[in-house]
């Protein structure tokens, strides 16, 4: 079984930005989340024991959004920075979602919101510029001239240097619509989209991935294990066999543990068996192998998971194996 010793992770070019970044990147959702049945997913002291695990990989690329736990992981991602040399790092942030309740204007990305947003996340991450900024969801009451202009104003300022678009789908003709609008402008592109995408999630791999490859953009899949689904710590009679913080989200059932999905996750013991790896790595490592895909996002809530699934970036699997795994789930492939 490969394990961390053998890790260190490598170096890929994020899209045309010409800017190289980590093959596997670090997600930060569930530091300071709090379940439906009121447990903290990730506390403070082992968000840092998990940086520290993931920096000790050769990792260097955190993705975190100025709503995880509240500020809590740009906090804790600030406070861990504060002893690193912050240029070695490539982070990236997200706005959109509403802060105040009785405040429209703190939801989506109108400029006030998004000038005002960008600047709470560089002081809790204590620096002075994103690597990427991210619209964590698509505005439909901002126009996308709106958007690209505001944006384009934070590229100038040096507040950000790349600008990406989370989710979206299956909407890409509003990543293109946007990236025509800036083109003809002289304004910053997207760089970097980031889908959800794994195994049992396929949506994209209709326009969205065909547009980001026209684009030259980065693909950044989120949840690329299904949230754990494809772990293999779900039976199809017996449901959850481990532990679990992510299956206390109600929609998660009805999502992921489908028979349909069980079927594929048989294949995936098949081949996880012949390469000798665990079915997270296997399937960390189908995305890996997926053309157009430039760097999953691996989430994790402990350090063993972590490891676990980093030492996934050693794993070469043939081109069968990824065949067999891309067509033990037929499309079309409705939204989750
Ligand atoms: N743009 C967006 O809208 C968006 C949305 C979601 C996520 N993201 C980003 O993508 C990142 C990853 O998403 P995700 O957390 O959903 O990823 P994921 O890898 O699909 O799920 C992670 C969860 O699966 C379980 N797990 C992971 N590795 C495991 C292992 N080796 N063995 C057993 N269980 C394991 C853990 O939960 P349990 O132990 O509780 O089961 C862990 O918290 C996030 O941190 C965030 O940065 C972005």
């Amino acid at each position: 079984m490969t394990d961390l010793e053998d890790v260190d992770l490598e170096f890929v070019q994020l899209g045309e930005t010409g800017l190289q970044t980590s093959e596997l990147q670090f997600g930060t959702w569930r530091f300071g989340k709090e379940t439906e049945a009121g447990n903290v997913e990730i506390d403070e002291e082992r968000g840092h024991e998990l940086l520290d695990a993931y920096e000790a990989a050769g990792g260097r690329f955190i993705d975190t959004a100025d709503v995880y736990g509240n500020g809590k992981a740009e906090r804790w991602i600030g406070d861990w920075l504060a002893d690193r040399d912050r240029e070695r790092y490539t982070i990236a942030s997200k706005v959109y979602w509403q802060i105040r309740e009785d405040d429209p204007n703190s939801r989506g990305t109108n400029r006030k919101n998004v000038r005002h947003r960008v600047e709470r996340i560089l002081d809790r991450l204590d620096t002075d510029y994103l690597d990427l900024l991210y619209i964590h969801r698509w505005d439909d009451q901002t126009s996308a001239r709106e958007l690209m202009k505001t944006l384009n104003g934070l590229v100038e300022s040096g507040k950000v240097h790349y600008l990406g678009a989370s989710t979206l789908r299956p909407n890409a003709w509003k990543v293109a619509k946007a990236n025509e609008i800036a083109r003809s402008e002289g304004w910053e592109p997207f760089s970097v989209v980031q889908p959800r995408y794994n195994l049992v999630d396929r949506e994209i791999e209709g326009d969205y991935l065909e547009m980001a490859r026209h684009y030259g953009l980065a693909v950044c899949p989120w949840s690329p294990l299904g949230q754990g689904f494809l772990t293999g710590k779900y039976d199809r009679e017996d449901g959850l066999t481990g532990q679990s913080r992510a299956a206390e989200s109600s929609r998660f059932e009805e999502a992921y543990l489908t028979e349909e999905n069980f079927d594929l996750h048989d294949e995936l013991d098949a081949v996880a068996d012949e390469v000798d790896a665990t079915p997270a790595q296997t399937a960390l490592a189908w995305l890996v192998h997926r053309d157009g895909v430039t760097a999953p996002i691996v989430g994790a809530r402990t350090v063993d998971q972590l490891e676990e699934n980093l030492a996934a970036a050693t794993i070469d699997l043939s081109d069968d194996q990824v065949d067999r795994l891309t067509e033990a789930k037929q499309g079309p492939y409705p939204g989750l």
